[in-house]
């Protein structure tokens, strides 16, 4: 049980040797694998391959131990493993594959060369995890740790610096850490973006005695897994972001809202706080202060409405997931009519960041109003799909051909959506634009979570915005009728046009109901339904107006308009 934040520095440093041969700049002899045991390589039976490692290194008497760790990204080809020193990456693992890996590079230091990276344009085997431009293009800070920590170790990651941050602000007043996350220029990584030393300023603010910090896991934008991999990946950050929140603000009490469809992620939490509980970084007089916190997790249904901030607040609450107007905020009236401060993963996993590093250098990642960086899953019609991490501001361009080596061969992109389901459609002729909250917005789509999806030309724009607009239709809470209503009739409006049955007059209501739903409704949801109608509109009109006057569609999709 740690009693003060000088136990903690002097834990550390009896721990630090445990981590020092998985440094960058370390040498020698394979001392350790660590396997990705992340939901994707999960999937792809990664237990087997630990099973079979362990196994194989006893039997060959090998002194490399051997861990679990967090997703690396490339999910896409995992089973995925890392050797130390040295971060030699090796992909699509199975048992054979570990045992020859034990005995050739672990025993006798030799690569296997057909388990290494391949890079898709020119073929060649890129074996050290740094040389990957798939990793050099990044800039993992959030992610800095997965990879190098086992999630489910809590040594591990206060030998990698974890709580210094919170036992820094113990000895600092409350306002100087809302001044320091405001100095920072941190935003919400949940979708809206809203400064989040602001959102704590007025939470600090309110007088109330109590009041609730509530981590936002519920991510259900389909395709985005940003949130997951963070808690499955360093669970404890998330933790220390929310102690941080608790102590700038005032509260004592944390809530992780967390999809029940995560199952692993669930499992990391729990160990984690059980973990962080029992050594004293959770609880009563933690560290020796005044100051006292603890974390529950509370399991959402998986409903998208959920993720909305005030309906989040009604679900934990145990009444229906629907959204409420505001104001009150929550950070005035929120859980159980207390200030509540509600922040995504990636927010507060940042926070611990900026205590450590300092302000200054988080507000020197990114653009002028975007700071810091931000993780993105890639998915669709792309090369290398997976969870990447980068500075605020770098073109569409180098997201999707620099790090995702753009469609696959033979296929032209033909547009990227970001923001999930409630984002919009950007053309390949605006694939140089930033990607930062405001540049987005300006051309109609949003950052929203981190979701990004590639399409190309064989997708048809009417179809995938039905796809999405149906989506948000089934998600509504029902609670308002532009949403309620608005969004049935617009996937109404919708079908007649993938099927053939449109006049030019119901395109132009389309256009009319999708601007009424979004100005009209009252929530988040509704107000962002209509944003692929409205932007697949503004960029790819030719396609409507094809199945609407000629009766075709381009791309060959809509299986009415085929003759
Ligand atoms: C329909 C809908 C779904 C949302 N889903 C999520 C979600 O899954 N995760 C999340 O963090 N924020 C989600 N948000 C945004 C939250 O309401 C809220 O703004 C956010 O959690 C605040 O945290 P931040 O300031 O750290 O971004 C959603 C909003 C809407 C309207
Ligand atoms: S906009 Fe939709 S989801 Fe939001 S309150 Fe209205 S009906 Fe519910
Ligand atoms: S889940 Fe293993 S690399 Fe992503």
């Amino acid at each position: 049980m740690l009693q003060s934040t000088r136990d903690l520095a002097e834990l550390r440093q009896r721990l630090l040797p445990r981590l020092s041969f998985r440094t960058p700049a370390a040498a020698g002899p394979p001392a350790a694998v660590l396997v990705c045991t992340s939901m994707g390589c999960l999937a792809a039976k990664s237990e087997a391959v630990i099973a079979a490692l362990k196994e194989e290194v006893a039997a060959l008497g090998l002194d490399v131990t051997v861990h679990e760790t967090g997703c690396l990204g490339l999910c896409k080809f995992g089973p995925a493993a890392l050797v130390y020193p040295g971060q030699v990456l090796y992909l699509g693992l199975d048992p054979d594959a570990v045992r020859k890996i034990a005995r050739e590079h672990l025993r006798d230091g030799r690569l296997v060369a057909e388990h290494l990276f391949r890079d898709p344009e020119t073929g060649a085997a890129i074996a050290q995890l740094p040389n990957i431009p798939f990793f050099r293009r990044q800039l993992r800070a959030v992610l800095a740790q997965v990879g190098v920590i086992d999630p489910g170790s809590l040594e591990d990651y206060i030998a990698a610096g974890g709580y210094a941050a919170f036992a820094t602000v113990l000895g600092w007043q409350p306002e100087a850490v809302v001044a320091a996350v405001s100095r920072a220029g941190l935003r919400g990584r949940g979708g809206a973006g809203f400064p989040t030393g602001r959102k704590w300023a007025a939470a600090a603010a309110q007088p109330a005695k109590r009041k609730y910090i509530v981590c936002n896991a519920d991510e259900g934008d389909p395709g985005a897994f940003m949130d997951r991999s963070i808690i499955e990946g360093t669970p404890h950050a998330v933790l220390e972001g929310m102690l941080i929140a608790g102590y700038a603000v005032g509260a004592q009490e944390g809530i992780v809202y967390v999809r029940a469809e995560y199952p692993l992620a669930v499992k990391r939490l729990e160990t984690a706080i059980r973990q962080a509980r029992r050594a004293g970084l959770l609880g009563k007089n933690l560290l020796g202060s005044d100051f006292s916190f603890d974390v529950e997790i509370c399991h959402g249904a998986g409903a998208f409405v959920c993720g909305e901030e005030t309906a989040l607040l009604a679900s934990v609450m145990g009444r229906r997931g629907e959204s409420r107007p505001r104001p009150p905020y929550p950070v005035e009236e929120g859980l159980w009519g207390e200030p509540t401060v509600l922040n995504n993963v990636e927010t507060l996993a940042n926070v611990p960041l900026i205590i450590r590093k300092g302000p200054e250098w988080f507000a020197g990642i990114g653009t002028e109003k975007s700071k810091g960086t931000k993780i993105f899953s890639l998915a669709g019609s792309i090369n290398i799909t997976g969870l990447i991490e980068v500075p605020m501001g770098v073109s569409l361009r180098e997201i999707v051909f620099g790090l995702g080596y753009g469609p696959p061969a033979g296929r032209e992109l033909k547009a990227v959506q970001t923001g999930g389901p409630s984002g919009g459609f950007l053309p390949a002729r605006h694939l140089d634009t930033p990607v930062d909250y405001e540049s987005l917005k300006e051309l109609g789509t949003i950052m929203g979570s981190g979701g990004m999806i590639v399409l190309d030309e064989a997708s048809c724009m009417v179809d995938v915005a039905r796809f999405y607009t149906a989506f948000g239709q089934d998600e509504s809470c029902g609670r308002c009728t532009p949403c309620r209503v608005g969004t049935k009739r617009m996937v109404e409006l919708l079908d007649r046009i993938t099927g053939g049955t449109a006049t030019v007059a119901d395109l132009e209501l389309l256009e009319k109901l999708a601007e009424d739903v979004k100005d009209a409704s009252l929530c988040g949801l509704g107000q962002t339904v209509p944003n692929p109608v409205l932007s697949s509109l503004r960029f790819f009109r030719d396609e409507y107006l094809a199945h609407v006057k000629e009766r075709r569609c381009p791309a060959g999709r809509c299986r009415k308009l085929l003759h």
